[in-house]
């Protein structure tokens, strides 16, 4: 499958068409940003790790029934999946306190929340991403009631399954993003990605950051962090 035009450059990825009008290429950068765009730098070979990373974890909850876009890896850097149109929320689950939650409610980093926490965030980088709630996307008609209570469901099963799969590798599920997408059909399914750029991901027993937010705080051993995830998720290095 060949790239034709470009539809899309994110901060981490380029989104292409192809000669099937309902499937797309993504391709995964080095480039990392933080602080909606302030801090921009570049982590070797994030590109590939990423990609390997949320395609492994794609085709886990694609075998536990979740849909999702992926169709099948092209090579190092690149995945064919199926076109969506994005809906524009970033859905933040959590399990326990960390980031921005820790920051708006005083609650130390860490600390296993009483029930998992569901938020959104309207995907708009001149705002800033703001948090937003289930009256604000219908008022804005971001998305529908049923598409909103899919989304919800979706996210607490997919938290489910990849917490008890990540806790058999050594890692704690903190939180993650994820993002859904609406098929030429109408069909809400996941999109975008699972890795360490989206995820809160710590070791179970040391609590060693493993994800972006090495790259974020300047703790340095950033890329040995997405390696450490690449060797315990698939096995490799
Ligand atoms: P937060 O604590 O900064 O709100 O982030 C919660 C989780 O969501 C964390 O794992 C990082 C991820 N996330 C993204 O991937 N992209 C985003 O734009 C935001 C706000 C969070």
């Amino acid at each position: 499958m060949k790239k034709l035009d470009m539809l899309y450059e994110g901060k981490a990825k380029r989104v292409y068409k192809t000669e099937d009008e309902n499937l797309y290429i993504i391709e995964y950068k080095d480039d990392a940003t933080a602080q909606n765009g302030l801090k921009k730098g570049t982590i070797e070979q994030k590109g590939i790790m990423n990609n390997k990373i949320a395609n492994h974890l794609f085709k886990i909850l694609e075998e536990k029934g979740i849909k999702t876009h992926h169709e099948r890896l092209l090579n190092d850097r690149e995945v064919l999946v199926k076109r969506v149109d994005i809906i524009p929320l970033e859905v933040l689950v959590r399990n326990y306190a960390a980031g921005s939650l820790s920051k708006r409610l005083g609650i130390e980093e860490g600390v296993k929340l009483g029930v998992t926490v569901l938020e959104f965030c309207y995907k708009n980088d001149e705002l800033g991403d703001p948090m937003i709630n289930e009256y604000h996307i219908k008022a804005m008609n971001l998305a529908n009631e049923a598409e909103v209570e899919k989304i919800k469901d979706m996210a607490f099963q997919i938290n489910d399954y990849l917490t008890d799969y990540m806790k058999k590798k050594g890692i704690q599920l903190v939180d993650f993003k994820l993002e859904f997408g609406k098929t030429p059909s109408g069909e809400v399914i996941l999109a975008d990605e699972i890795s360490p750029d989206t995820c809160r991901l710590w070791d179970e027993v040391t609590h060693e950051k493993l994800d972006k937010d090495r790259f974020r705080r300047d703790m340095g051993k950033v890329e040995e962090g997405y390696q450490e995830v690449v060797r315990r998720l698939l096995g490799e290095n």
